[in-house]
């Protein structure tokens, strides 16, 4: 077995042959193997941990995209005024700092430590160590804003502190391998879930059983938050998003899949029609709301073109055959006027996947991110696309390359 599906078995990550290969060759020098082949049958699982540490990528920060902390102080907030206490669970937790964030921002919300509970996991013993110690540098301060260091840090060294003790025995740390999750003891456990920034490192059937194992351990009324680069995997594997500006919040989907496509959701390829397909029975009920009906409305990153309204996924902004060629007319016309307009393209794109016509899709995208290779949009359809098209390899540079655009713009937010 070469390194690379060796390293992806274990943990379940993309890894590359030249970062395997390179990890191994470490491992090597300071183990005193000759060759490769003979280390890899040697392996123990002492070692296969070694190995792994060189290949994750451990990589956070305090409050990082900090809405998802807020959007869970309410939730927790809102249990506790009803007696419930709330059980959270963080994977990845790399070195502690999302699990402490949420630590941090409840204290902030004045919610009493009774209220709930935080396990966090992580695949890295070392990240686990790390976390347990609660020490951190100048990286992991790295949100805008840094009051809460003179809160809840004591300066240990020249750029290090250290967080305080009330709130480090709030969160109980574990080695933890998201795969191989004990989803039959802790079955529907969690209320709340944060899995953010792990997903884009899997290919698409890891990414599956993933948020297959999270949607065991979260119970029905849970909420889940992701990665900005991941939401549309979970809403292409049973989840629907949530509204909580900026948070990536999403809960199981328990309703029957719409009539409309959700663009958003990235469903699977499908021809359009004049009439979405199965329409649902329209039932004249004007004055009585449906409440279990109703999806959460979001601003409309996809849809600024077709719709100026803020609501997604609605039917009445659902385009027809007719207005998307009217829409795709018109980005035509811009186009000839404006030909590098990027946004232009990649609502070609759009309207091509609609109709079905993938390699168009792929195409018009492409023209996008040539022209602006930072349209993080563009490069999650993109890497969706290759997904569907069985190339795991391109999906994985794609979904890398979207969530390095997405950290960046995170940071100068
Ligand atoms: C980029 S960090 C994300 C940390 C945090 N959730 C965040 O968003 O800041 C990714 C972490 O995933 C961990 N990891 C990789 N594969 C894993 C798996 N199969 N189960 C649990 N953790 C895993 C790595 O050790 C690394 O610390």
């Amino acid at each position: 077995m070469t390194a690379q599906t060796l390293l992806r078995r274990a943990t379940g990550l993309s890894v590359s042959k030249s970062v395997a290969e390179r990890a191994v060759g470490q491992r090597m020098e300071q183990t005193g193997f000759a060759d490769s082949e003979t280390y890899l049958h040697a392996i123990t699982p002492a070692e296969m941990t070694q190995l792994i540490e060189l290949v994750v990528v451990p990589e956070s920060w305090l409050f990082r995209d900090p809405q998802a902390f807020y959007a869970t102080v309410e939730l927790v907030q809102e249990r506790w005024a009803r007696g419930r206490a709330t059980r959270i669970l963080s994977i990845p937790c790399a070195g502690g700092e999302e699990p402490y964030s949420m630590a941090m921002a409840l204290r902030d919300g004045g919610v009493p430590k009774q209220a709930f509970s935080i396990d966090a996991y992580d695949l890295s013993p070392g990240c686990i160590e790390r976390a347990q110690a609660g020490i951190y540098g100048r990286n992991a301060f790295r949100a805008q804003d840094v009051a809460f260091r003179e809160r809840y840090f004591t300066h240990v060294a020249d750029d290090c502190y250290r967080i305080i003790d009330a709130l480090r025995e709030q969160v109980t740390f574990r080695q933890g391998n998201l795969l191989q999750f004990d989803t039959a003891t802790y079955s529907k456990h969690y209320d709340v879930i944060f899995c953010r920034n792990l997903l884009i490192y899997f290919d698409k059937p890891t990414t599956r059983a993933a948020i297959q194992n999270l949607s065991a351990l979260l119970a029905d009324d849970g909420m889940l938050l992701a990665g900005y680069a991941e939401v549309p995997s979970f809403c292409q594997n049973g989840f629907a998003p949530l509204q909580f500006r900026q948070a990536f919040a999403l809960k199981k989907d328990s309703t029957p899949p719409a009539a409309v496509i959700q663009v958003a959701a990235l469903p699977p390829a499908r021809t359009l029609r004049s009439v979405p397909p199965a329409p649902r029975p329209r039932r004249r009920v004007p004055h009585r709301r449906q409440p279990q009906r109703r999806r959460a409305r979001v601003p409309c990153r996809y849809s600024k073109p077709l719709c100026k309204r803020t609501c997604w996924p609605k039917r009445a902004c659902w385009p027809t055959v007719a207005s998307c060629a009217k829409r795709a007319k018109k980005c035509h016309a811009h186009l000839a006027r404006v030909p590098e307009a990027a946004e232009a393209y990649f609502m070609l794109g759009i309207i091509n996947e609609l109709a079905g016509k993938m390699d168009l899709a792929d195409d018009y995208w492409r023209r996008c991110i040539y022209l602006q290779p930072d349209h993080y949009e563009a490069l999650c359809h993109l890497a969706l696309l290759a997904e569907r098209n069985g190339n795991s390899t391109a999906a994985s540079t794609l979904k890398a390359r979207a969530a390095r655009i997405f950290q960046r713009r995170q940071a100068s937010n």
